[in-house]
């Protein structure tokens, strides 16, 4: 399936049951592991049969709310952000023992490797993630009338590749430790790849776009945040995250500034200063690695200015018709 430029609107990979991995295009530059073409996105190859499982077998209540980025994108927070508003009757942001004072976001949210029964007995509402484009999102989740809600944030493409960069080069060094010592993996090698859209769930553009064009499409349904303007308005933010997810502040929860220690419980200070962030661990990488600056711009400190100019032209090459533009606001794109 070819995916046609500036739209990804008619784009559809149908059916992955018939799936032969070794016949799809084949990346090999990407560490840490190979690449596989499919649908016009590159997928990190030991993944792609669960996707196709997820694909075929996933089935979405009305009430689930599906997190969805590309990787480096503000993942991390949204989840953190997503979870202490969701769950805040329950779980008062400014409690001692809440969830996120004890868990790394990412081990409060099911994803598609959970497994079929554990996503099963998750109690409803669920909150769910995924960096799979929107064309490769189980049907269940996108089909039109299914009542579950999809909340994606989307980050200026030059910031996602630094962050994905560094973040690559602090995994290779932790796969390393018990191994040969890690590859040199230089910003020059991953810009090209990048340019190209060779990177796990690449091109990053034609997947941001996929979600844009579903959040204009359906705006009751998929809910589109810019990772830099929660940067700019983290309660505004985290306000429209809560109408849309069905449950705004109250008057009396405003009175009380709950959205605000939301916010603060899922700051970027707060969260890289917990204890389970500071030393805990995922299967492939240590927790204190998903949190590094967090700001808007850190591309300038590694990209060059021809680098930027380079992927920019890129960019909007690629999205030129499509009425969506990076470094646009809410209101204006
Ligand atoms: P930088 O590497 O640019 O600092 P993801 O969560 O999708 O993996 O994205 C990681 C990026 O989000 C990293 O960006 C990380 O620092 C940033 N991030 C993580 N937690 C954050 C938070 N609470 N607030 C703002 N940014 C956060």
């Amino acid at each position: 399936m070819q995916l046609s430029q500036g739209s990804m609107a008619a784009s559809g990979d149908d059916d992955m049951a018939d799936l032969v991995i070794s016949s799809l295009p084949l990346e090999t530059r990407c560490p840490p592991y190979h690449l596989r073409q499919h649908g016009g996105f590159w997928f990190s190859e030991p993944f792609l049969p669960a996707v196709a499982a997820a694909r075929a077998r996933f089935e979405a209540r009305p009430s689930d709310v599906l997190l969805a980025s590309f990787p480096k994108s503000g993942t991390t927070w949204l989840k953190a952000l997503a979870i202490a508003t969701l769950h805040r009757a329950d779980h008062p942001p400014r409690s001692l023992d809440h969830p996120l004072r004890r868990r790394n976001p990412h081990d409060c949210v099911e994803t598609r490797d959970s497994g079929d029964d554990v996503l099963a007995a998750l109690p409803s509402p669920r909150l769910l993630a995924t960096h799979l484009p929107y064309t490769h999102v189980p049907k269940s989740v996108t089909t039109e009338g299914a009542g579950c809600k999809i909340v994606y944030v989307c980050r200026d493409p030059k910031d996602a590749l630094v962050s994905k960069w560094l973040f690559t080069k602090k995994r290779l060094a932790f796969a390393a430790v018990d191994d040969s010592p890690p590859k040199p993996y230089t910003i020059d090698e991953m810009f090209e790849l990048f340019c190209d859209g060779r990177c796990t769930c690449g091109p990053q553009w034609h997947h941001v776009l996929g979600y844009w064009e579903a959040s204009r499409r359906q705006p009751e349904k998929v809910l589109f945040l810019r990772y830099e303007e929660m940067l700019r308005d983290p309660v505004g933010n985290v306000r429209k995250l809560a109408e849309f997810m069905g449950c705004a502040f109250s008057v009396e929860e405003e009175a009380a500034g709950v959205a605000e220690e939301v916010v603060e419980l899922c700051s970027m200070d707060t969260l890289k200063n917990m204890e389970v962030n500071k030393n805990g661990t995922q299967n492939h990488v240590r927790n204190e690695a998903f949190f590094r600056k967090g700001v808007a711009g850190d591309w300038s400190n590694h990209m060059t200015p021809e680098m930027a100019a380079r992927l920019d032209k890129i960019v909007e090459d690629a999205l030129r018709g499509s009425g969506f533009a990076f470094g646009a606001t809410a209101e204006s794109a």
